[in-house]
């Protein structure tokens, strides 16, 4: 008989128990689940609501049955639709009556919104780890190409020139961001539903501080229907990561463009690369391509849950049992991604000799061009129309804009001196642009820094 048969005189149908039960993915919050059940147990007891000595029996029955789940010897059954009734129905059968005792001033609504509370705070400080294991890996990549001139890029046309290194310093500084949401994220989530009860809270006198407390949260929720009802912080969750894969897949489309015989800005090493059953010249970027398409898949899970939650009515639906599939799917993937990718970037072969060869050809010095002239009193944008007319006639004539002399510059501007080819030289080009956040190799340092500090920041604070 189920837990709750009490009140129904048939079975429930074999394929109802099959839509209803959870526990082929919900037994993934065992460990939530007995560490939600001990704290609770032992508030029952220090409230007088059950004996210490039930409580005592609680506890170590608990402690046995995760030490079999963990050791592969409890036995789960879809009969028990979830995790919660799982474990319950495994401590009465060991423990007897203290075990029917646990669920008093508690209801499965609460139980579950707690268990999956903590699922996702436990996941945070992962994800972030692996942020930083990523963040380091750019760090030490940038140093070693501070003064690596690669054609910067806007609408995929080479545009202006940039370092290697500020480049991947801009990736730095989203995945930086990215470590802030999920720590606003793990804050916010900081209180505890556990008390909430089904959803109008009990009329026993339980303490709610208590749990939360033993539980590590700040407090316990304020209001006991919110606390059975919603699931932002899983959506908050679900957008962090999902602006994480935004951020990964467009990292990732770059590296494939830069593995690519068109650029070969870098080379992957032969354990992050994958080769072709037909052609055997092929070294595919598949680690890359397969970030780009796990993003889909993580958007999808946000999509997901937002869809469920979309307009449910207070409190606890059984809708909200699909919160949970979404939400290890996207954990899953961005803890299976992130390592991958780090590796990959960490062993990856920068050809700086072909970045500066791309940047050597598509006028990337002309905003120079015209900023040499403006320096010299020429308004900027007559100096725009001056470097314009050279980009038309260098490219007429396949040549760059240093390659023309003195005299044919003289010709469309008296301000041209011989000066100017070294406002046109890349590197000092890149030189100059010091502004701040700029790729002049002091910016990028200070970049390069900021960004360690912020890792050993983090680091010191765990
Ligand atoms: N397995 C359920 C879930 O994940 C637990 C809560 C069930 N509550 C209920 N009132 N049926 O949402």
């Amino acid at each position: 008989m189920k837990l709750w048969g009490g009140r129904f005189q048939k079975d429930t149908d074999l394929l109802v128990n099959e839509l209803n039960a959870s526990i082929s993915f919900d037994q993934r919050l065992y460990r939530e689940d007995i560490t939600g059940s001990m704290a609770h147990a032992a508030m029952l007891a220090d409230c007088g609501i059950i004996s210490k000595e039930d409580a005592a029996a609680i506890t170590s029955g608990l402690e046995d049955i995760l030490a079999d789940i963990e050791a592969g010897k409890a036995a789960f059954t879809a009969d028990n639709e979830d995790i919660h009734m799982n474990v319950e129905a495994l401590l009465t059968a060991r423990i007897g009556d203290a075990g029917k005792r646990l669920h008093t001033a508690r209801s499965r609504n609460d139980q579950v919104a707690l268990d999956f509370r903590m699922y996702v705070r436990e996941q945070i400080p992962v994800i972030v780890g692996q942020l930083l294991e990523l963040e380091t890996v750019l760090c030490r990549q940038a140093k070693k190409h501070q003064t690596a001139v690669m054609p910067g890029y806007t609408h995929l046309q080479r545009a202006q020139p940039i370092s290697f290194a500020q480049h991947l310093m801009a990736y730095a500084a989203m995945f930086r961001r990215d470590v802030t949401r999920l720590e606003d994220c793990g804050a916010r989530l900081d209180e505890c539903p556990l008390g909430s009860g089904a959803l109008a809270g009990t009329t026993y006198p339980i303490d709610r501080w208590e749990t939360a407390k033993a539980l590590g949260f700040a407090a316990p929720m304020g209001n006991s229907l919110d606390g059975v009802s919603d699931r932002d912080y899983a959506l908050e969750l679900l957008s962090g990561l999902s602006i994480l894969m935004m951020h990964l897949s467009r990292f990732a489309e770059e590296v494939i463009l830069w593995c690519s015989w068109e650029f070969k800005f870098i080379e992957l090493d032969d354990a992050y690369a994958t080769g072709s059953s037909i052609m055997p010249q092929k070294k595919n970027p598949d680690v890359a391509e397969l970030v780009r398409g796990k993003t889909g898949r993580v958007y999808g899970d946000l999509m997901s849950l937002l869809t469920v939650m979309k307009g449910l009515p207070l409190a606890y639906n059984k809708d909200m049992q699909e919160d949970k599939e979404p939400v290890f799917d996207a954990v899953d993937t961005v803890e299976m991604c992130l390592p991958v990718f780090a590796a990959m970037l960490d062993t990856m072969t920068v050809r700086t000799d072909n970045m500066r060869k791309a940047a050597g050809h598509g006028f990337i010095n002309a905003t120079d061009c015209a900023d040499y002239l403006t320096k010299k009193g020429m308004p900027f944008r007559d100096a725009y129309t001056v470097t314009g007319h050279l980009v038309a006639q260098c490219t007429a004539r396949g040549k760059t804009l240093e390659e023309l002399t003195l005299e044919e510059l003289k010709a469309v501007s008296e301000l041209f001196e011989a000066d100017v080819y070294d406002a046109l030289n890349l590197e000092n080009c890149m030189a100059l642009r010091s502004s701040y956040g700029g790729p002049a190799v002091a910016e990028t340092a200070r970049q390069i820094g900021e960004i360690e500090q912020f890792i050993q920041k983090i680091k010191e604070n765990r």
